[in-house]
């Protein structure tokens, strides 16, 4: 079989696929690159680092001057800036945990009825939460979820103010 000659117009589309193959290697590594750096933590919202402490007064927060009692707020530091819950479980105790839900990440409105309701329910798949602690009582529909993170939490009687820490 006769051998094709090699010319100018082989050399160029041979240099030329060359060309495009690293082109479109290069596009891809740096796509993939976006999409990791959109992946990394977002630095707007900060959070303490591991074993950090925040001193939290909740003397002004009506809903927890009883026991029972639960409220919503945000706690600087903590959660990433997020609203937890506060729970007074005694008259020197609370526990401090999440208000995402753990299924798909839906934000969890206060009980119903805040004194003396025992249960969260999140609006979106109905999974619902013991409201001392932010355990799970029930699972989402058709999937299932997992306890509310909690945040360790100390009570100064004195001046009324939590210690959290992270
Ligand atoms: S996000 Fe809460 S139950 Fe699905």
């Amino acid at each position: 079989m006769p051998q094709t000659p090699i010319t100018d117009v082989d050399s160029r589309r041979a240099f030329l696929h060359s060309a495009l193959a690293v082109a479109g290697v290069t596009l891809c590594a740096t796509s993939v690159a976006s999409i990791l750096a959109s992946c990394e933590p977002d630095e707007t919202m900060p959070t303490l680092p591991k074993g950090e402490v925040v001193r939290f007064p909740i003397g002004s927060i009506t809903e927890l001057q009883t026991v029972g009692g639960i409220a919503a707020t945000v706690i600087p530091g903590i959660n990433f800036n997020r609203d937890v819950f506060i729970a007074r479980i005694a008259a020197s105790s609370f526990v401090v945990f999440s208000t995402v839900c753990t299924h798909q990440g839906c934000p969890l409105p206060l009980p119903a009825n805040a004194d003396g309701a025992t249960r969260i329910v999140c609006p979106c798949h109905a999974a619902e939460y013991q409201a001392s602690s932010g355990k799970i009582t029930r699972q989402p529909i058709g999937d299932t979820a997992t306890d509310l993170p909690t945040f360790a939490a100390s009570f100064e009687a004195d001046t009324q103010t939590l210690v959290v820490s992270v």
